[in-house]
C-alpha cells in the first residue's frame, strides 16, 4: 500500500504540521506500507520531500519544508502523481493508495486539499470536504455545534466589512459579552493570531492583529474554567465513532492562556490524563465529543475542546478535524493512555481511509 505523507502548507501551522508529519513518518510501519513523503512549501509548490529529517524545532526555529527537492504537478490522472521538475518531461510517481495530509489550517484542514483529493480521486485520511470547511470557520463551527445541542459560550463575528464601515455597531455587540474577550481569526488554529483583550483599547488592536490571519475574526466571552481535552476517533466497522479519555491541559509559565508558545515549545504545557474530574462529568464529557463529532460529519479523527466550569458546567470550546499530531500531541497522547499506542493509531486512520 502506497501512502503519501503530506504536510507543510501555505498558512501559519506550516512548523506544526511539519512537527506531526516527522512523527507519522517515523511510526508508520514500512513493511506494510511503502511511504511518499511530500511536502507543500510555504509558496505552495508541492516537492517530493527526503524521509530522513527530523522536523522539530531547533534552537528555538520553526521547521520548514526544503523546497530544494523535485517539483510536483498535482493533480493529474485519477490516483496518481506526476514528478515535475522544473523543465523537465513529467514522470509518474505512479499510484497512491491513499493520502495521509498532517496538514492543519487554511489550505490543510480546511476542505481544500480534501476538494482537490476528491476530484483526484485519491482516498485520504480525515474528514472530508464539508466537516474540514466547518471545523476550520469558527464561526460556523459553533452555529453547527449549538444546532446540534451543544452548549457552546456566547461570541460575536466580525466581517471584514463590519469592521470597517459599521464599527460602532459590532463594539457595542462585543461590550454585552463583557471583559476580556478573546479575539481570534475565524480560520486559523494553533493560537496564531489570537489574543485575549481586557478593554475596548486593547480590543482593536487584538481585532487587528486577528485580522492579520483572516479578514473574519470571532470574539468570545472568556470562559472561566478547566480545559479538557478529548479525542474522538472512527471505529473500523460501522460501530461510530469512539471517545478517549478526556485529560486536562496545564499550562505552565507565564502564559495568559495556552498560546502557541504553550502548545509547541518544551516543557511549557502538560496533559493531565485521564484528566481528574467526576465520573459523571467524564462520561458527559465523551458523549459530546461524539456527538460534536456527528455534528460536523467528520470521518476519522477530531480532537475536541472543552471547559470545564468551577459549577461543573462542559461547554465546548471547539472542534479540530486534524488536531496536532506529534507522538506528543494532545489526541495522540489521549489514545496512547486509552490503550492505543500512537503507530497504531496510525495505522488505523490509514485503515479507515482505505476502508
Ligand atoms: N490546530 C492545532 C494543530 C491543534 O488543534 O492541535
Ligand atoms: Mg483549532
Amino acid at each position: 500500500v502506497r501512502v503519501a505523507v503530506v504536510f507543510g502548507g501555505r498558512n501559519s501551522e506550516h512548523a506544526v504540521s511539519l512537527m506531526g508529519a516527522g512523527s507519522v513518518l517515523e511510526a508508520i510501519d514500512r513493511t506494510k506500507y511503502e511511504v511518499v513523503p511530500i511536502g507543500i512549501a510555504r509558496d505552495g509548490r508541492w516537492v517530493l520531500a527526503t524521509d530522513n529529517q527530523t522536523y522539530a524545532i531547533e534552537s528555538g526555529r520553526l521547521p520548514e519544508v526544503d523546497d530544494s527537492g523535485a517539483a510536483l504537478a498535482l493533480p493529474s490522472e485519477t490516483g496518481s502523481l506526476i514528478a515535475l521538475k522544473p523543465g523537465d518531461i513529467p514522470s509518474s510517481l505512479g499510484r497512491v493508495d491513499v493520502v495521509f495530509p498532517v496538514m492543519h489550517g487554511p489550505f490543510g484542514e480546511d476542505g481544500t486539499i480534501q476538494g482537490l483529493l476528491e476530484m483526484a480521486g485519491v482516498r485520504y485520511v480525515g474528514s472530508g470536504v464539508l466537516a474540514s470547511a466547518v471545523g476550520m470557520d469558527k464561526a460556523y463551527m459553533k452555529l453547527v455545534l449549538r444546532a446540534a445541542g451543544l452548549p457552546v459560550g456566547p461570541f460575536v463575528v466580525i466581517r471584514d466589512r463590519d469592521w470597517r464601515l459599521d464599527r460602532s455597531r459590532v463594539l457595542k455587540e462585543i461590550e454585552q459579552l463583557g471583559w476580556p474577550v478573546f479575539v481570534k481569526p475565524a480560520r486559523a488554529g494553533s493560537s496564531q493570531g489570537i489574543s485575549k483583550a481586557h478593554d475596548q483599547e486593547s480590543l482593536e488592536a487584538a481585532v487587528e492583529a486577528a485580522r492579520e490571519h483572516d479578514p473574519k475574526v470571532l470574539v468570545e466571552a472568556a470562559i472561566v474554567g478547566r480545559e479538557i481535552e478529548c479525542a474522538v476517533l472512527q471505529s473500523l466497522g460501522d460501530t461510530g465513532p469512539e471517545a478517549s479519555l478526556p485529560g486536562e491541559v496545564l499550562v505552565r509559565g507565564e502564559h495568559e492562556f495556552f498560546d502557541f508558545e504553550a502548545k509547541y515549545y518544551p516543557d511549557q504545557m502538560a496533559l493531565d490524563a485521564p484528566a481528574r474530574i467526576p465520573e459523571a462529568a467524564t462520561e458527559t464529557l465523551r458523549a459530546m465529543a461524539v456527538r460534536a463529532f456527528e455534528a460536523l460529519d467528520c470521518e476519522g479523527l477530531a480532537r475536541v475542546d472543552f471547559f470545564y466550569t468551577p459549577s461543573g458546567e462542559l461547554i465546548v470550546n471547539e472542534i479540530n478535524t486534524m488536531p496536532g499530531f506529534t507522538s506528543l500531541s494532545v489526541a495522540p497522547q489521549l489514545w496512547a493512555v486509552t490503550g492505543l499506542p500512537y503507530a497504531d493509531l496510525v495505522d488505523r486512520l490509514i485503515q479507515l481511509a482505505l476502508a
